[in-house]
């Protein structure tokens, strides 16, 4: 068979599976007034602010559009340590490091922090880039029931011999909208000797009084927080932030930080910007957790099983994947932009539409919303 049959016999069981996946694209923020939209991660509507717009824009015209080297060589600037300086401060840390994604932050510090002997100890539903960090590191990883503090302990205590235990885990998980129990993991890590790594992708900007995240959220602070840029604070890119010494430790080990073009300056102008307003975005917080508990509310009225924290990530699990493939195109020929979710990025038998609220949603949005799964409930005889 040549190569292109051999591929799309591939993607035949693919489409088959009811797991096919294809490119939507976005119209511009002016046109796309229109449609609604329920999956974005700029929860906090800050991607399209005018302040980190004109911050990006001052910086474009000194530093230009790229960054032309890794940071190591040529693409170190001004806004790269004044970023890495705001995240420390804002994640009450002594250092910070960027990396071009959340992604490669994750890969970068899992693939190069434990070492063989040591056992990293993984939550079930970590994302991923936390999997594919797992999988580049030469110690072993062992996988804990998602959030199950009861069988994070039995692991723990069967791996009292290794060198190094390290516990890894989402902050909130990114596609149930559930929230890491961080203050029981800590307690556990202290007890067990092991280290602690959250990713708070997801709880950046939106947990915690000034949106600190999980580590705030609970008054906790792990070995190390991994984060990214791309949702609450709406721009692009990764850090990771800890001790000096961590931070020292990754500038000349990490490979997906040396190996890698800088982020763009304008990038980094735009994202400090973005960590000044979130600080006093109070009333912004409090509203979007209101609506999703409202969201939550009449879906369950309504017979769905709906998952989640008090986070802006509502799951509702439809089952198999066709059918969920179906409501999400239900939902767009409403004019709401809800995409279904499908194994792999989620398990088998557990397809969903992954809901996210962000801060731009109004109560007649919502009363749109809860409406169109109704009509799509008795349309498609869900729940029955
Ligand atoms: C929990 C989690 N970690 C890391 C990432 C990756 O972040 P980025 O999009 O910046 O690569 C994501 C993004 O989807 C995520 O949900």
């Amino acid at each position: 068979m040549d190569f292109d049959g051999w591929l799309f016999e591939r993607l035949d069981a693919v489409k088959r599976d009811g797991l096919y996946r294809t490119l939507r694209k976005q119209e511009t923020a002016l046109k796309n007034k229109g449609e609604k939209i329920w999956a974005s991660n700029d929860y906090l509507g800050l991607s399209k602010d005018e302040r980190l717009i004109t911050a990006a824009q001052t910086a474009l015209n000194c530093f230009g559009a790229g960054s032309s080297g890794s940071r190591l060589t040529t693409g170190n600037t001004f806004w790269h340590e004044t970023l890495e300086q705001t995240i420390a401060d804002f994640k009450q840390t002594e250092a910070a490091l960027l990396f071009s994604s959340g992604y490669l932050a994750n890969i970068g510090v899992l693939a190069s922090l434990p070492q063989k002997g040591d056992v990293i100890l993984s939550d079930q539903l970590n994302h991923a880039s936390i999997v594919d960090g797992c999988r580049l590191s030469k110690a072993e990883t062992i996988v804990y029931r998602h959030i199950d503090m009861a069988d994070l302990e039995e692991k723990l205590a069967s791996v009292q011999s290794r060198n190094r235990r390290f516990i890894v885990t989402d902050g909130v998980f990114s596609m149930d909208g559930t929230i890491a129990p961080l203050d029981r993991i800590m307690a556990l890590a202290k007890q067990y000797q092991a280290f602690v790594i959250a990713d708070d992708a997801h709880a950046t900007g939106v947990l915690g009084e000034n949106g600190g995240g999980t580590s705030e959220y609970f008054g906790v602070c792990p070995d190390v927080v991994i984060g990214t840029l791309s949702k609450a604070v709406g721009t692009e890119g990764g850090f990771a932030a800890g001790s000096n010494i961590f931070i020292d430790f990754l500038l000349n080990h990490a490979r997906t930080f040396i190996f890698q073009t800088a982020l763009p300056p304008a990038i980094c102008a735009a994202a400090h910007t973005a960590f000044d307003i979130i600080s006093d975005m109070y009333d912004t917080r409090r509203e979007l957790l209101s609506s999703v508990k409202t969201i939550k509310t009449r879906l369950a009225d309504m017979g769905f099983t709906v998952r989640g924290g008090d986070t802006p990530i509502i799951a509702v699990i439809i089952g198999d994947a066709k059918t969920a493939v179906s409501v999400a195109a239900l939902l767009e020929k409403k004019g709401i932009c809800a995409p279904a979710i499908r194994p792999p990025s989620v398990p088998d038998g557990e397809s969903r539409i992954r809901l996210t609220v962000t801060a731009d949603r109004s109560l007649q949005d919502i009363d749109g919303l809860t409406e169109a799964f109704d009509s799509i409930r008795k349309e498609l005889n869900i729940n029955k």
